[in-house]
C-alpha cells in the first residue's frame, strides 16, 4: 500500500495528491506513473508533477469514477508503478514555449524544472475557456512567462511543447508547421508495459506504444486524426461507472443527513 500523505482540492474538478512511493524518486523529465486506488480499480496514468524526498506529487483532474474515488475516499493506493515512459530529451533549445490544456500543466511544470537547468527561456500559454489555471503559483516559480489564452495562434519559438489534449496538439501542429514541436500523446493506458496494445499510436506510419515508446513524440509525425478517433473507445463504460458512483455518493449523503435529523 502507498499512503496518500496529502490531498488538496484545488477546485471541484482538480486535486493535488502526495503519495509516499519511494521508487519514483529517480523519475526523469516527463515520465509518468500508473496508479490503482484498489485492486480492481481502473489503472490511471498520471504525469509525475514533482518528487519531494520519498513522496511523488500528482495533479488529478476528476473526470470519471476512478478520479472521483481518489478525491472522495482514497487514503492510500493499492498499486503505483513507475517511473514509466521514455524521458523527454532535456537539452538547450533556446526559447521553449509550452501550450497546455487541463492537466497538461503537470508535465509542463515537470519538464520546465529540468529544462531550466539547460539555460532555456521558458514560456507557458494555457488554453482555458473559464480562465482557470491549475498550479498558477508553482508554474510562475519556474516559467519566465505564464499566460492564459482563449485560443491558439502562431507562436515564435525554437521548440513547442504541447500537453493535455490531442486536439490541442493537432491544432498547435497545424498552425505552426515550420517549428519543431514535441507533444505528449493522450492514449488509454491499461498495463503500461507494452502488453495490451490499447495505447497504440501511428507515428511516421508505424505503430508505436504510448506507454513504452512515448508519451512524447514529434508532433509532425503523429497521426492525430487516428488517435483522436479512438479517444472515446470506453466512453459508454466510463459514463455508466461514473453514474453508478454518483448514486453511491448520493446514498451516503442521504444517510448522513437522516442520521443528523
Ligand atoms: S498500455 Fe498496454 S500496451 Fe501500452
Amino acid at each position: 500500500m502507498y499512503p496518500i500523505t496529502e490531498k488538496q482540492v484545488l477546485r471541484e474538478d482538480y486535486l493535488l495528491i502526495k503519495v509516499r512511493a519511494n521508487h519514483l524518486k529517480g523519475a526523469k523529465a516527463g515520465q509518468y506513473a500508473l496508479i490503482q486506488y484498489k485492486e480492481l480499480s481502473e489503472p490511471l496514468p498520471l504525469s509525475i508533477l514533482d518528487v519531494e524526498g520519498e513522496e511523488a506529487i500528482f495533479l488529478v483532474k476528476t473526470v470519471g469514477r476512478s478520479t472521483l474515488e481518489l478525491k472522495e475516499e482514497a487514503e492510500s493506493l493499492f498499486y503505483v508503478a513507475g517511473p514509466l515512459g521514455v524521458p523527454f530529451p532535456v537539452k538547450h533549445y533556446g526559447k521553449v514555449v509550452f501550450i497546455t490544456k487541463d492537466w497538461g500543466v503537470s508535465p509542463a511544470f515537470n519538464l520546465a524544472k529540468h529544462l531550466k537547468g539547460e539555460n532555456n527561456r521558458l514560456e507557458l500559454y494555457h488554453i482555458s475557456e473559464d480562465g482557470f489555471l491549475p498550479l498558477k503559483e508553482r508554474l510562475e516559480s519556474v516559467f519566465d512567462k505564464v499566460e492564459i489564452w482563449e485560443r491558439i495562434g502562431q507562436i515564435d519559438a525554437d521548440l513547442l511543447v504541447s500537453a493535455g489534449s490531442n486536439k490541442l496538439s493537432r491544432e498547435v501542429q497545424l498552425l505552426n508547421q515550420g517549428t519543431q514541436h514535441i507533444a505528449m500523446v493522450n492514449a488509454h493506458i491499461l498495463d503500461g508495459v507494452g502488453l495490451c496494445l490499447v495505447c497504440r499510436v501511428l507515428v511516421d506510419g508505424q505503430v508505436k506504444l504510448a506507454c513504452t515508446d512515448g508519451p512524447w513524440f514529434f508532433a509532425n509525425k503523429v497521426d492525430w486524426d487516428n488517435l483522436i478517433s479512438r479517444e472515446d473507445l470506453f466512453l459508454e463504460q466510463e459514463k455508466l461507472a461514473l453514474e453508478e458512483y454518483k448514486k453511491i455518493l448520493r446514498r451516503k449523503e442521504l444517510r448522513k443527513t437522516s442520521a443528523e435529523v
